[in-house]
């Protein structure tokens, strides 16, 4: 099969068959004597941007990523498996605290999870912000944390799913990573690997968030349920609303300190109730109930019990990480000097801009402009008031946790530019946009 009669099948709007996606993915994932150059991926891959996929396509697409690599079969571990996956948000520390509501009920949770890039947070880096975390276990070390504590969260291992190293790195530099099905295929692919049955989506959607737009989060949304279910994963999806970060807390060590709170029951609240809406959706799913109405419960159980908290502690000490954290914040990364963005004018915080928050935290050294960056887990920043909150003329709005001088200078403007005081409170907006399945 020559590869310029597949990128002209989809060229000219056609379909791809089974044998031409094979073809291609084959070659995105070991290159060496497939007959294609990088040349013939990247004109495929904007032929796929420019002319989309049907669902099968795309579905056929996802298995042969899928199997690109390791599929991890998980069939010695007793029970349901289910993980959550959130494209990604400011202040989105949802993992760390649904994950282990999730396991105290019950389900096998095999995260695998990713690093923080331009202006949103990775749950990698929040994790190994805690001393001693190790988020690169061998499959034997995974394993026994599936087995001891019902949740691990690792990173992803260069034998999940290589094709997608492959075509997410040359989308990344030819302007074709905003298509549903490719996006689909990545986030599936990756997600089929961990050998689960079942997953939460949380799409984002808004001002902070890759898909900016309602109708981009319902079609991202709508794709993976119908690839994830045709590919024999039970799969909800949720659209949330990320135009200003969630919580208050962000920067990686910052986020491990209001997950630990959250799970202490001292979160603030759209936090705690999307971590328990996601949780309660896994545990739902991993029992067959018809609503989510007993398993939330048990996760408000799981809250209000400390037993979430209990599965986090094991879970560090499980991956080697410091458990004293978790009465101890002091024992994670400081930068001991902060400073404030503070209101100029009497009033209601209108809008926090998650987006400006979001890359103020990685021009502090938090986040990543390119994937190979070195990052400080100690920086950050804290809403000291969120949306909706009564300041008054110096009050802080923003608590900045910096640790060097010209970073903060860079990221005091954006910061000041961030927010909006006005008059009246703003009306009170939904975190949770829409449901699917
Ligand atoms: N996240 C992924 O893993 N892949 C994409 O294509 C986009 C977001």
């Amino acid at each position: 099969m020559r590869p310029g009669d597949v990128i002209q099948t989809k060229r000219d709007g056609g379909r791809l068959s089974p044998e031409q996606i094979d073809a291609f993915v084959g070659a995105a994932a070991r290159l060496e004597g497939s007959g294609w150059e990088k040349y013939h991926l990247t004109a495929l891959l904007m032929a796929i941007y420019l002319n989309d996929m049907a669902p099968d396509e795309a579905a056929h697409l996802t298995r042969a990523m899928a199997d690109s690599g390791t599929r991890l079969d998980l069939f010695d571990i007793e029970g349901p498996k289910v993980d959550k996956h959130s494209t990604g948000g400011v202040g989105d520390k949802t993992s760390l605290i649904l994950g282990p509501l999730a396991a105290a009920c019950g389900v096998v949770v095999p995260m695998m999870s990713g690093r923080g890039l331009g202006h949103s947070g990775g749950t990698l880096d929040k994790l190994e912000a805690i001393p001693g975390f190790n988020v690169h276990l061998s499959e034997a070390e995974f394993r026994a944390a599936l087995r001891n504590v019902g949740l691990g969260m690792i990173g992803q291992t260069a034998d999940i799913a290589p094709a997608d190293k492959t075509l997410y790195a040359l989308r990344d530099v030819t302007a074709t990573v905003e298509s549903i099905p490719l996006i689909t295929a990545s986030i599936l692919s990756k997600k089929l690997s961990e050998g689960i049955s079942g997953l939460v989506m949380d799409v984002k959607s808004g001002r902070g968030a890759f898909m900016k737009t309602r109708d981009r989060s319902r079609a991202l949304a709508q794709s993976i349920v119908k690839v994830g279910t045709a590919n024999g994963l039970n799969v909800s999806a949720f659209i949330t609303a990320m135009d200003a970060p969630l919580g208050r807390f962000v920067g990686n060590a910052l986020e491990v300190v209001e997950s630990i709170e959250t799970l202490k029951g001292n979160g603030p609240k759209d936090l705690t109730e999307l971590s328990v809406k996601l949780a309660a959706r896994m545990v739902r799913i991993a029992s067959g109930a018809p609503d989510d109405t007993k398993s939330e419960a048990l996760i408000r159980e799981a809250l209000a019990s400390g037993a979430g908290l209990e599965v986090f502690r094991k879970c560090i000490e499980q991956q080697g990480g410091d458990p004293r954290v978790i009465d101890d914040y002091s024992r994670l990364p400081t930068t001991r000097t902060t400073t404030r963005v503070n209101a100029d004018r009497t009033g209601f915080v209108a809008t926090i801009d998650a987006e400006k928050v979001g890359i103020a935290a990685r021009v502090l050294g938090g986040g990543r402009s390119r994937a190979e960056d070195a990052i400080d887990p100690a920086v950050g920043v804290i809403v000291r008031a969120k949306s909706g909150e009564r300041v008054t003329t110096g009050d802080a709005v923003f608590e900045v946790h910096y640790r060097d001088d010209a970073k903060l200078a860079s990221a005091l403007p954006i910061l000041t530019g961030a927010f909006q005081v006005t008059d009246a409170p703003p009306a009170e907006a939904p975190l949770i946009l829409e449901e699917l399945a």
